[in-house]
């Protein structure tokens, strides 16, 4: 594929690897290709990850490194999205550039839906979007970035997070130029067949049609490539191997167009991007009647994969491909489309007999597809395609369909009506009973009513239908049928062929939901007057990295070149949840040409398992050899090591390259004796008792007398699934043993670089001063790049240890989803009394964390789950209890906000419960029970919630709160099949370790003789931007401009014995100990300063030397004396609380379950920010973050335990189509921290949890929907609150008929489509 070649061969590492699926977009690049047709060149984005090189014969591509670099000139695409903001950890930033610079070669001046669309396959997990988005607009005349218009109280304009005027010019003539020798080559040279023989395979390029119909009859099995995203990934992950590929993308015939007045007819080849342009260009030029079928396709294309995607995909492709939920298909097949097929002479209708099965179609396998004939509708024809997916953009859907529908002139009495539906069944399904059932009946409220009972019999799912959701399926093949039903109703009454329309309220089933980002504010205060223009302190002063990450010049861990004999290191997992290893047979895999040994746990020459938390956990699952049989049996490993979760690392084959090491891994036979009773579940674990101890107990109070004196007591409960981290960067090292004196250099993407050494040290027994672990960036963590990199960094260590050389160890994304675990899915009960006024008296709340195979931070994290239970509320009688549950899933760890997700979403939901049992608004209920004034927490820790209040109070203000709560009520009252909800979020977050040895810091700054400033520090840069903040803090205390001072890696040969780049805490302690050493050697110049007050710093450098005065100083910050209790269940755990509100609305479709986002407004307390982009950067993307684990992210397990989810085609992060349309932050003004550097506060976590507002705003918007239903009170809406869920949460007639479906009696009740209900 291209970006191996890219990476490997031509050592071009801008492009990334996030996915190799075509999911991510990280790996973007553009195409350029000349049409000697028109005689014009033809500029692409497309995924280099499923890019064949062999196609690109002709091509020009250009990557991130052909458009700009810092050596000569920046593109002002890298530029604006790297001074917007846009790039954190960078990982994503190069595929975006990419993307953005792809549109404005074919469109100079866009819009912002060309944007967003630009956009929309490509994902980010750092920056939730917006600053991405706000860089890009400025290429657009139309757009505009922030707000000014609001009432301005200040004397000069509100501080802005970039300067609009200090950007490049777009200039068109400075790009790249289109080979010409391309061209002459186009024009000139006669095309001929191409052929490349590889290893395994032949790749063979037809130019002619009876070539490629040669080619095909004699190699019927082997298949042609076009776009290759359908047969790529199946190569890459279901492991099809072709021995011969055929690939007829220079084969003219299959990529004609001919319009005639019946139709188009599209060459099989033609990309969808270039049908869905043509199909936009024939809705303009004929009459709308005749269009019904081509916009069908469009609402389809519009959605369907990304832009990338489209771009490659070919229409004949997508057919033959037969996807289950293919978009297409299904308004293909009831559009009367049509196939031409080489070797048939007549054409194959596109019906219900041409899909036959998974993946199969009725083809012959020589047979090729020439083209697809789209008709023009006929007079009285109407055609609509509906589709509801995981996420709005970018994913396969649920359920989609096309339905067509001819009447008789003049009448509302059905002619022909054709209905498919995909994701219903093993292919595209027609619905032809139903459509029978309906033919020669009119139109109306009865026929329909027969028709969904007709359509419920006929699309029967089983219960083990693929992919599951069968009840929400079955829902949504009633509901887009209702949908399409009203759509027909109101055509027919614009035809005067019925005398009433869909009132108001019923067609809002049929609006769109709002899509139209609207501008956003972001609102921070200015540095106050009279502080040094040189003083970067509290200025939005850009990720100093940014610049390098747009133009992909930022070296992340694989981007390393690979050194002298390097190997790469490919690991084994258990298939199995719960089994005895009896045998490990290596032989075949030893055979792989290239694979030079496998590693298993008998090579670790040290400590076999990591000890954390005092419980231990192997490295590799352990092979304990028996008797030494071993030993006589060549490369067959007798032993009885236990693995407990499908993912458990067994072993690892190391070869002189990746592909070679997969191969050989593939090979590793293990043989397995499962052992009874595995446990998946928490409830099993309950049951089966099966916890890591200790639990903990914490309670203020007296809660048992407490309920005795209450109003009203509720008991509930709800589930929160785990969240992958999906950091961009995939979990990567290379270990490189210097060959003397056991040292070992270990280049590493992880959080914690020191646990990495020691751990690597106490694995192969040698002392930490031999292991050096250097971290230059990570391409994203978010918890993710700590414990977990530790050990698959041992097996590498190991690997490079006993084989004497480099080894590289980067995981594919599939693996690293299946290996590393994620956040801690948690069962969470509440039982709370509360007063008739809502006060609450007492509550008592039960948290079960899914801690999976080995309790690796489990235990923290059900710690940290009781100390914020509380969240805002002072409950005179609280109780918690929470226990880490042991099971045989991957291994849970860390995840940006530690448990405290977990925590809140309980007592919050307990908050809505009280408020629904009460019949208010929960935010009555919120406020009747916060923190007041000074108080103790639960576990006697005063604090002050002033700004906590003041942060409610400001949200509530600047979301304009009440009236919007008005509007959305009355919303409501109009709309029958749309509500909106709002919800309203305090957070109060502890920040800090509470163990208080977690909270020092260490750093080292030297000066050189030029004056430039070296700084070292403890905290690893993931994109939160510590480095960007440690060169400000530097630049204040040597009072020196920040472009003297250079941050260098975190290295812990430079900086020892560091503390993880965790709890929110970097910057607070790293900041300090730069601090530190920065006054250390400002103090130690102030001779030299003194004797020469007028000199510069250059001049009191120079001096300093001369004089031998140390240039060169460590700093070291102590930390807070923290510390947690749990006997006396007291304690000072954090050394202060950020706070903060949010508001999130949000409009809901009850047939589809599908939302938006239409405004969040989130005011948050963090100090005096050091950087309030940087700070603003780390709220948006830690919202968007919370939003996708409360309202879509889904880890999908089969019932033996094994991951589903394990790449971005199953695991929907959001994506740029997620955004809040409305999306303003406020840092609260007036706010000092006397307990942090410069009076700022910790920022990286607590805003996670406030995503959970869209989360009650669905909920809220539900709870109205119910109503609908006569359904009032409390209750459950699980997370994440994905469209399944909540679909099915709105209880519509459809899903109730679903769940009745087994009581015939009762199917006859339907919704009345033309009055409200
Ligand atoms: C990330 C991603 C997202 C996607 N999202 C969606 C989505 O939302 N909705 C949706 O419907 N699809 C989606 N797809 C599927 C995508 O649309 C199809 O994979 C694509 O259309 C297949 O076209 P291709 O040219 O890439 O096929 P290839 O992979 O090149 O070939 C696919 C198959 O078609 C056969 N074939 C190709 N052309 C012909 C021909 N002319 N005659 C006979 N056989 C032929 C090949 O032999 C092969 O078996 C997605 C795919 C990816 C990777
Ligand atoms: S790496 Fe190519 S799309 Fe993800
Ligand atoms: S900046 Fe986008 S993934 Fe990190």
């Amino acid at each position: 594929m291209l970006l191996s070649y890219l990476r490997e061969r031509l050592r071009l590492t801008g492009t990334k690897y996030g996915c190799g699926g075509g999911g991510c977009g990280a790996c973007t690049v553009m195409v350029s290709r000349y049409q000697p047709g028109t005689k014009t060149i033809l500029h692409y984005s497309a995924n280099a990850c499923l890019l064949p090189v062999c196609q690109l014969q002709g091509a020009a591509v250009t990557t991130v490194e052909g458009i700009g670099n810092t050596k000569t000139r920046v593109h002002p695409v890298q530029e604006r999205i790297a001074k917007a903001h846009g790039s954190q950890c960078g990982f994503c930033t190069p595929g975006m550039v990419m993307s953005m610079y792809t549109l404005l070669r074919n469109k100079p001046q866009p819009n912002m839906e060309d944007i967003t669309v630009a956009l929309g396959g490509n994902l980010c997990r750092c920056t939730g979007y917006r600053p991405i988005v706000d860089g890009c607009k400025t290429f657009s005349p139309m757009c505009f970035v922030g707000t000014h218009d609001i009432d301005c109280v200040f004397q000069e304009p509100p501080p802005q997070l970039f300067d609009q005027e200090d950007l490049l010019p777009l200039d068109p003539t400075q790009d790249l130029i289109f080979p010409p020798e391309l061209i002459l080559m186009a024009e000139m040279e006669p095309q001929v067949s191409q052929l490349f023989r590889g290893e395994r395979m032949v790749w063979v390029s037809p130019v002619s049609l009876e070539e490629l119909i040669q080619l095909k009859t004699s190699h019927p099995q082997a298949p042609l490539v076009m776009g290759n995203t359908n047969i790529g990934p199946d190569i890459k992950f279901k492991g099809a191997w072709h021995p011969i590929i055929i690939s007829p993308t220079r084969v003219q015939e299959l990529f004609e167009v001919t319009k005639t007045p019946q139709g188009v007819c599209f060459g099989a080849g033609c990309s969808l991007s270039v049908v869905k342009a043509l199909l936009e260009g024939l809705v303009q030029e004929i009459p709308e009647e005749k269009t019904e079928i081509y916009r069908s396709l469009l609402q389809q294309l519009g959605n369907l994969g990304g832009q990338q995607i489209r771009n490659v995909a070919s229409i004949g492709g997508n057919i033959v491909s037969a996807y289950p939920n293919s978009d297409l298909n299904p308004v293909f097949a009831a559009g009367n489309c049509t196939l031409n097929v080489v070797s048939k002479s007549e054409e194959i209708l596109l019906n219900k007999d041409f899909f036959v099965g998974f993946g199969k179609t009725s083809l012959k396998p020589d047979e090729i597809v020439l083209s697809v004939f789209i008709p023009v509708s006929r007079q009285g024809e109407f055609m609509r395609a509906f589709r509801q997916a995981p996420r709005k953009e970018n994913a396969l859907a649920t359920v989609t369909t096309g339905m067509r529908v001819m009447f008789i002139e003049g009448s509302s009495v059905v002619k022909e009506l054709s209905i498919y539906y995909g994701g219903v069944g093993p292919c595209t399904v027609s619905a032809t009973k139903t459509c029978a059932a309906v033919i020669g009946r009119k139109w109306d409220e009865q026929t329909l009513s027969d028709a969904y009972t007709q359509l419920l019999d006929e699309i029967s799912l089983s219960p083990s239908h693929p992919g599951g959701q069968v009840e929400f399926r079955r829902s949504l093949t009633l509901s887009l049928l209702f949908k399409f039903n009203l759509q027909m109703l109101h055509k027919l009454w614009e035809m005067n062929v019925i005398q009433e329309d869909l009132s108001e309220g019923v067609s809002s089933a049929i609006r769109p939901l709002p899509k139209q980002l609207q501008p956003s504010l972001q609102e921070f205060q200015a540095v106050v007057k009279g502080q040094s223009g040189d003083d970067p302190v509290g200025r939005p002063i850009m990720h100093r990295s940014a610049i390098s990450q747009a133009t992909g010049e930022a070296v992340y861990c694989d981007d390393i070149p690979k050194m002298d004999g390097e190997l790469h290191l490919v690991l084994v997992t258990s298939t199995r949840p719960h089994a005895k290893i009896l045998d490990i047979d290596i032989s075949e895999a030893l055979r792989v040409p290239g694979v030079v040994d496998v590693i298993t746990s008998k090579d670790i020459p040290g400590k076999k398992f990591r000890t954390f938390t005092g419980i231990d956990e192997d490295i590799l699952a352990q092979n304990e050899v028996l008797d030494g049989r071993v030993a006589d049996i060549n490369y067959v490993h007798k032993c009885y090591c236990q693995v407990s979760c499908v993912g458990h690392m067994v072993c690892a084959v190391v070869a002189d390259n990746r592909k070679q090491a997969k191969r050989g891994a593939a090979l590793v036979k293990i043989a397995y004796e499962d052992q009874p009773g595995p446990v998946f579940t928490v409830e099993e674990a309950i049951e089966k008792q099966s916890f890591f101890l200790p639990q903990r107990m914490i309670e203020r109070g007296n809660v048992d007398e407490a309920f005795d004196k209450v109003d009203h007591i509720y008991e509930g409960e709800i589930r929160l699934g785990g969240q992958e981290h999906f950091y961009m960067e995939t979990q990567s090292m290379v270990v490189v043993p210097s060959g003397e004196e056991r040292e070992l250099k270990v280049y590493i993407s992880c959080q914690h670089p020191t646990y990495a050494q020691e751990s690597i040290a106490e694995t192969l027994g040698i002392p930490s001063n031999r292991v050096s672990c250097h971290v230059k960036r990570v391409g994203g963590a978010f918890g993710g790049k700590v414990t977990k990199t530790s050990i698959i960094a041992c097996i590498t260590s190991v690997a490079a240890w006993k084989t004497g050389r480099a080894v590289r160890c980067v995981l594919e994304r599939g693996e690293d989803m299946l290996i590393t675990g994620a956040r801690h899915p948690v069962l969470g009960k509440h039982k709370v009394g509360f007063m008739n006024d809502g006060r609450i008296i007492a509550a008592d709340l039960h948290y079960y964390a899914n801690s999976g195979n080995t309790a690796d931070e489990s235990l923290l994290v059900i710690e940290k789950i009781l100390l914020h239970l509380d969240n805002a509320y002072k409950v005179p009688n609280l109780r918690g209890r929470s226990v880490a549950c042991k099971t045989n899933l991957p291994s849970n760890t860390a995840f940006r906000g530690f448990g405290v997700p977990q925590s809140m979403l309980v007592t919050e939901n307990m908050i809505n419960d009280v408020a629904m049992k009460l019949g208010c608004n929960a935010e009555e209920i919120r406020e009747i029970n916060m923190y007041k004034e000074v108080s103790l927490t639960h576990y006697k820790f005063e604090f002050d919630p002033k700004n906590l209040l003041r942060c409610w109070d400001e949200c509530k203000e600047k979301s304009d709160y009440g009236s919007r709560r008005k509007s959305v009520a009355q919303f409501n009252q109009q709309n029958r099949w749309k509500k909106r909800g709002m919800a309203t979020i305090p957070i109060k977050y502890g920040i800090a370790f509470s163990d208080g040895f977690l909270n020092q810091a260490a750093s080292l700054v030297h000066i050189y003789k030029d004056g430039s400033v070296l700084v070292s520090h403890g905290g690893t840069e993931m994109g939160q931007g510590i480095h960007t903040k440690m060169q400000q803090v530097a630049s204040r205390e040597l009072h020196i401009p920040a472009s003297l001072i250079h941050i260098t890696e975190t290295n812990t040969s430079a900086v020892p014995n560091t503390c993880p780049s965790a709890a929110s805490f970097g910057t607070d302690a790293n900041g300090m100990a730069v601090k530190d050493a920065c006054e250390i050697l400002y103090q130690r110049l102030e001779p030299v300063r003194k004797q020469n007050p007028e000199g510069t710093w250059q001049t009191w450098v120079t001096s300093a030397f001369i004089q031998r005065i140390s240039l060169s100083a460590t700093g070291y910050y102590r930390g807070h004396d923290l510390y947690m209790d749990w006997e006396k269940q007291e304690g000072q755990p954090y050394a202060y609380f950020t706070y903060g509100a949010c508001c999130s609305e949000v409009e809901v479709d009850c047939l589809t379950g599908d939302y938006r986002t239409v405004r969040t407004d989130i005011v948050m307390d963090i100090g005096r920010s050091i950087n309030p982009s940087v700070d603003i950067g780390q709220i948006e993307g830690a919202f968007i973050q919370g939003l996708g684990l409360y309202t879509m992210e889904e880890l999908k397990f089969s019932p033996s335990g094994v991951l589903y989810t394990r790449g971005p085609s199953q695991y929907k992060i959001p994506a740029v189509c997620d955004i809040p349309l409305q999306f303003n932050v406020y840092l609260l003004s007036g706010s000092d921290n006397p307990h942090a550097i410069y009076s700022s506060k910790g920022i990286g976590e607590p805003v996670l949890f406030l995503g959970s507002s869209v989360f009650f705003a669905i909920k809220d918007a539900v709870a109205a929907a119910r109503v609908e239903a006569g359904m009032v009170g409390p209750f459950t809406l699980n997370s994440p609150a994905t469209p399944e869920r909540t679909c099915l949460a709105c209880n519509t007639p459809f899903t109730q008929k679903v769940r009745r479906c087994h009581q015939p009696a009762s199917l006859n009740s339907l919704p009345t489509p033309t009055h409200n209900s």
